[in-house]
């Protein structure tokens, strides 16, 4: 078996943008735009449909089957045109009995399901937390689908979605899943942005190589375009450029999976800067994959802080995250990060959006954040 997911994986996801309105033409779609736009250049490179895929019923042999309308072809034949451009291709299922939204689950259907996908072609499976028997142990229903993958016969990368319930942390590591939702479904608004961020501040010694904090899709160019009113709750949100901006460089440094959720059809020229901006990325997909510290901002702590993340080749990542509505005072007093003023040493700054060098600093280094902005930098210890 081969080793997977060293580093955060990278694709596309269905869910937030179309929920139960897929097709096949939309999956060979999202895979010649994956190369025809640059995502797979920049590391993109799992198209996974989320639910609503198969028909309500399994077949005479207990067969998961697709959807005969909107995949009229099956799977196998949309993997294959996945695997065609370079790419790979991801599934979905349940632990319950049913999935989220009513078509079959893999309770006790584990082995048969993971020889399907298998057969399939199938790189990734995501599996939710829906309909799950209160009889069945949570932890026990992914060690069991887990071992189903890892038995199967084929690479298939793991992804569990149980949205951070039953101390998830404490035991998926162990269960062979490569990564695991910590937070309950994203919105394209601000403040879920904002919530499920802060609310993952904590849990960055979890996750790692190979078993990944999963933050949840990003929302980044969605502008409330979703056709899924299950996820927005009727009201269709949309963010702001900056808050998109924002939202991914938090998700970048704090290690998530980087699953776009937009309808890339769509991307405007921002959207495309955002979510292929090669030195935020980079952050992202470090070797290491440590896990970064917070330093808040003594006079503005809940919303303004520094993230800071050691990276393989010896330079520092610091983001700095204004997440209130006001313009904010962000100062990072080097000391705080391990480089007293006796060390002889500065910090030389590479920023992550101008492409440049900033400049080289003593000491400290402040400035002002617009409100929701961050700044993301690159830094090296250099000898005075
Ligand atoms: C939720 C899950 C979402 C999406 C949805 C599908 O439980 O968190 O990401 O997969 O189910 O019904």
């Amino acid at each position: 078996m081969k080793v997977l997911a060293p580093v955060p994986p990278m694709g596309w996801n269905s869910w937030n943008s179309f929920g139960w309105n897929i097709s096949e033409e939309l999956i060979k779609t999202t895979a010649d735009l994956f190369v025809e736009s640059g995502l797979k250049d920049a590391g993109y490179e799992y198209i996974v449909i989320d639910d609503c895929w198969s028909e309500k019923k399994r077949d005479a042999d207990g067969r998961l089957v697709p959807d005969h309308t909107k995949f009229p072809n099956g799977m196998k034949d949309v993997a294959d045109y996945v695997h065609s451009k370079g790419l790979k291709f991801g599934m979905y299922s349940c632990a319950g009995t049913h999935t989220c939204a009513g078509y079959p689950g893999s309770f006790e259907h584990e082995y048969i399901d993971a020889q399907t996908f298998a057969e399939w072609g199938v790189d990734y499976l995501k599996y939710d937390y829906c309909y799950k028997s209160i009889a069945a142990e949570g932890a026990n229903l992914y060690r069991r689908m887990s071992m189903a993958l890892r038995s199967c016969g084929r690479d298939i990368l793991f992804s569990a979605c149980n949205w951070g319930s039953d101390n998830v942390l404490s035991w998926i590591r162990s269960s062979g899943a490569q990564m695991f939702r910590s937070t309950g479904d994203i919105q394209d608004k601000w403040s879920s942005i904002k919530n499920i961020a802060l609310s993952q501040l904590n849990n960055q010694p979890y996750g790692g190589p190979y078993c990944h904090n999963d933050m949840d899709m990003l929302v980044v160019g969605m502008h409330g375009n979703s056709d899924n009113a299950e996820v927005v709750d009727g009201d269709k949100g949309g963010c702001s450029d900056v808050e998109y901006k924002t939202h991914f460089a938090l998700w970048a440094i704090m290690n998530s999976p980087l699953i776009i959720g937009c309808d890339i059809r769509r991307m405007s020229d921002n959207t495309k800067e955002v979510l292929m901006n090669k030195d935020i990325i980079a952050i992202n997909q470090d070797t290491e994959c440590r896990g970064p510290y917070c330093i808040k901002q003594w006079n503005n702590p809940d919303n303004v802080f520094a993230l800071i993340k050691p990276l393989s080749d010896g330079d520092y990542a610091i983001g700095m995250f204004n997440l209130s509505d006001n313009r904010s005072e962000m100062s990072l007093q080097f000391y705080d990060i391990g480089l007293p003023a006796t060390a002889g040493r500065a910090l030389r700054l590479y920023d992550c959006y101008s492409h440049s060098e900033d400049g080289v600093y003593e000491d400290r280094y402040a400035t002002y954040i617009e409100p929701h902005d961050c700044k993301m930098f690159r830094a090296r210890v250099v000898k005075l």
